[in-house]
């Protein structure tokens, strides 16, 4: 029998120089959201697969006389289930919720908070805004994940609101597992290649889609001597970015409000390693190769590109593409389930890259002592967000 597990408090997290506030109530109702995601994922969804197994296949496998062939089918049969409705209704209500938290507690002191960034912003180089960018479709068609106002949004000069809430909310979907500053991909991503490629020493660094930085400060603190360029269309979150970078003592980043499908300011093969973090599913099929050109432009011969993303569906059960496929129909995320389905080495191909080159990977994140206590002997497996496998994949340019 296993000793049952303190569940994180949302407290936990590292209040670097520009993140919100949180008062008494507000930490319960962030401690309830997460608490009531990890029920749904460790008690409720168990219970989904019992209803396919022992229910919805056999009533399918009746009509049709066949097994359910495409997550499409799972779906379609799993969605007159009341256990799926239920589970996947109080799913919807929790990204909701978290969104409408967030930004009520952003809200009520975003003054204070635009304040704070702009200390940290004001005639910074190392921050590059551009008003002539536009925000492509894929940004500006949809609420990504439920969230007002998407990345981008501004409501009033220097608005950071939609940053701060994304920041202050990630936990509340990951539970821990991120780490106290919600940077456990980037410090990951670092790990790995000291493991697996310690003479490898970028000096120039390139972060595509960087929202608030979180993945691009432990890139940079791992490589403190690299020149880290972190692009994003989305300027609340760059202003965001930049001063919670700054506010953390990091100062070898310089965010630039950029579209990653040209990124013309800079010259061909300037970048040893471009990186991103859990981008592509919120690319579409006309975005994806033009930035997928644009790496493979600005990376040198010899240089790494990586990225970190949930892994593609081929090779995996109907049943578990069908779950993994829930956020493309119910949480605003349209590009999951046409990305996840992509033949990545064909992309590489398309893209003028060797797609044989291209390797998959777990890069491990190091577990959070500060979230979940110090691991203990003979404690080696994934334990509810405990050293979590991030899914990579990655080429070396030949
Ligand atoms: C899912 S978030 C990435 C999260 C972040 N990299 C992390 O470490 O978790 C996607 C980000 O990519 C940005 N983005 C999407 N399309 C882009 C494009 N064409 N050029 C630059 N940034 C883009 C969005 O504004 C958003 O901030």
């Amino acid at each position: 029998m296993t000793a049952a597990k303190t569940l994180p408090s949302w407290d936990v997290l590292t209040k670097h120089g520009v993140f919100p506030e949180a008062n008494h109530d507000e930490v319960a109702r962030l401690n309830f959201l997460t608490h009531l995601n990890v029920h749904l994922s460790a008690s409720i969804l168990p219970g989904v697969k019992t209803a396919f197994d022992t229910q919805v296949k056999p009533e399918f496998e009746k009509e049709h006389g066949r097994e359910p062939e495409s997550r499409h089918e799972v779906r379609n049969a799993m969605l007159k289930h009341p256990y799926f409705q239920t589970w996947s209704a109080l799913r919807r209500n929790t990204m909701e919720m978290r969104q409408q938290a967030g930004r009520a507690q952003v809200l009520r002191q975003i003054e204070n908070l635009v304040e704070k960034v702009d200390g940290y912003n004001q005639g910074a180089e190392s921050l590059i805004l551009d008003d002539s960018v536009q925000i492509p479709n894929n940004v500006g068609s949809v609420d990504i994940h439920c969230q007002p106002g998407c990345y981008y949004t501004e409501y009033f000069e220097n608005d950071v609101t939609v940053a701060a809430s994304y920041d202050l909310g990630l936990f509340v979907t990951t539970a821990g597992l991120l780490g106290t500053l919600s940077d456990g991909g980037g410090k990951a991503v670092g790990n790995w290649l000291q493991d697996n490629h310690p003479e490898f020493m970028p000096k120039r660094i390139l972060d595509i889609g960087c929202t608030i930085g979180h993945n691009a400060v432990p890139l940079a603190q791992a490589f403190p001597d690299a020149e880290v360029i972190a692009v994003d269309v989305a300027r609340p979150s760059l202003r965001y970015a930049h001063a919670r970078a700054k506010s953390m003592g990091v100062n070898n980043i310089t965010f630039i409000q950029a579209n990653a499908e040209t990124l013309s300011q800079f010259e061909d093969q300037s970048f040893d390693l471009i990186t991103t973090a859990m981008f592509w599913h919120e690319t579409s099929h006309s975005v994806m190769p033009n930035i997928l050109k644009t790496i493979n432009r600005l990376l040198k011969t010899d240089g790494l590109t990586l990225h970190l993303e949930q892994p593609q569906y081929h090779g995996m059960g109907v049943y578990e593409q069908f779950i993994r496929d829930w956020d493309t129909y119910f949480n605003n995320e349209p590009y999951w389930g046409p990305m996840h389905e992509l033949d990545l080495k064909q992309s590489l191909n398309d893209a003028g890259f060797n797609g044989d080159d291209m390797f998959e990977t777990g890069v491990v994140s190091s577990v959070d002592e500060k979230i979940f206590g110090k691991r203990e002997a003979g404690d080696a497996g994934e334990d509810y967000g405990r050293a979590p496998v991030w899914n990579a994949f990655g080429l070396w340019k030949r």
